[in-house]
């Protein structure tokens, strides 16, 4: 499948990436532009960090309220190193987890050359060393840290395939890379040490976090918005209403099942599997969304799914989306 930007003069691509159409992504984001890219956990939309035009630029067309800082993503533990400064407990999860999706929110470096738009003026900024390959390239080929938002319009559903970037996005940024669906399918986790903080459940469980450092995760209260500005209420959200914990369905209602459940009208995860879950939950949102508006059936209802691993995550992202919008 090859999609077609209508933003002029600019590329747009293509699946099985070749090493020209990764340093042309390179190349465009040098220059200040904005690339669409995958990674492990959904497709991000990049930009130079150190670019106060191109982030000015990543907020319009995302239509993101400018307090919600971005992601700086980085090719190496190294290039991480040069921004910011990391704790031994940070080190030592970074050790185990990276590349990987999960994020770290740390004091910036002296003599840091990231824009204040990155990090809405904090003086912490968020920090991610991505497992995909593709971003792996994408990332050295451009050699300066990226900041990436996930590539949806603000306070829509993430993208975990080049086509829903394309839905959002088209037109307005310069390139978008197709590197097949994401093999997570939510976003990074993200904590802070000093203690350890979730400040938004991701690909990485706690679990995995507790096993590492051996000692307490704490989990951040609702409401606590200054120390994740992003964790709005209501996100994540499709045109139509979400109800969870579902049992029984009402005629008004189509099912995004989760496990051995009748009628429903996609499933998670027939075998109940998480992660397999997780990696549909985007698009499977997306697709019943568009069918909801056309048949005039008002309610998305979600089976019920346990909150362990990363059905931690699975749950918190359910529950954006069926917050009352604001
Ligand atoms: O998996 C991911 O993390 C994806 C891919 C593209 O890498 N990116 C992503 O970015 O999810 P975004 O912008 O959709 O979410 C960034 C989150 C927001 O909730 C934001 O508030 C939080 O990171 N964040 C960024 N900088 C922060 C900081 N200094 N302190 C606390 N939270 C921060
Ligand atoms: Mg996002």
């Amino acid at each position: 499948m090859l999609l077609k930007s209508t933003l002029k003069g600019l590329k747009l691509i293509t699946k099985n990436l070749n090493i020209k159409e990764i340093f042309l992504a390179g190349k465009l984001l040098r220059e200040g532009k904005l690339v669409a890219f995958p990674t492990e956990t959904v497709y991000g939309l990049g930009a130079r960090a150190d670019s106060d035009n191109s982030i000015k630029r990543i907020f319009n067309v995302k239509g993101r309220p400018t307090f919600n800082p971005l992601i700086v993503h980085v090719a190496s533990i190294k290039m991480a190193k040069d921004i910011a400064v990391f704790d031994k407990q940070a080190l030592k999860l970074i050790d185990n987890l990276w590349p990987g999706p999960i994020t770290f929110v740390v004091p910036l470096k002296k003599g840091h050359n990231i824009s204040k738009l990155v990090t809405a003026g904090l003086d912490s900024v968020a920090i991610r060393f991505p497992k995909s390959l593709i971003a792996q390239q994408i990332l050295s080929s451009a050699g300066v840290p990226i900041a990436a938002p996930s590539a949806n319009l603000s306070g829509r559903i993430s993208p975990t395939s080049a086509i829903e970037v394309f839905e959002d996005l088209d037109g307005k940024i310069n390139a978008i890379l197709d590197g097949g669906s994401c093999e997570v399918g939510v976003e990074s986790t993200i904590i802070k040490t000093d203690p350890i903080t979730l400040l938004r459940p991701g690909g990485i469980s706690p679990e995995d976090i507790q096993r590492i450092t051996r000692t307490e995760v704490f989990f951040l209260n609702e409401g606590a918005s200054i120390v994740a500005p992003g964790q709005l209420k209501s996100h994540y959200a499709p045109k139509a209403s979400v109800k969870l914990n579902v049992h029984n369905l009402e005629p008004n209602e189509v099912l995004l099942g989760f496990g051995n459940v009748e009628n429903a009208t996609l499933n998670l995860s027939p075998s109940a599997n998480l992660s397999e879950a997780a990696k549909n939950l985007f698009y499977m949102l997306r697709k019943l969304d568009h069918e909801v508006s056309k048949d005039d059936f008002k309610v998305i209802a979600v089976s019920p799914i346990p909150k362990i691993g990363i059905g931690l995550a699975i749950n918190d992202r359910l529950k954006r989306a069926s917050a009352p919008r604001y």
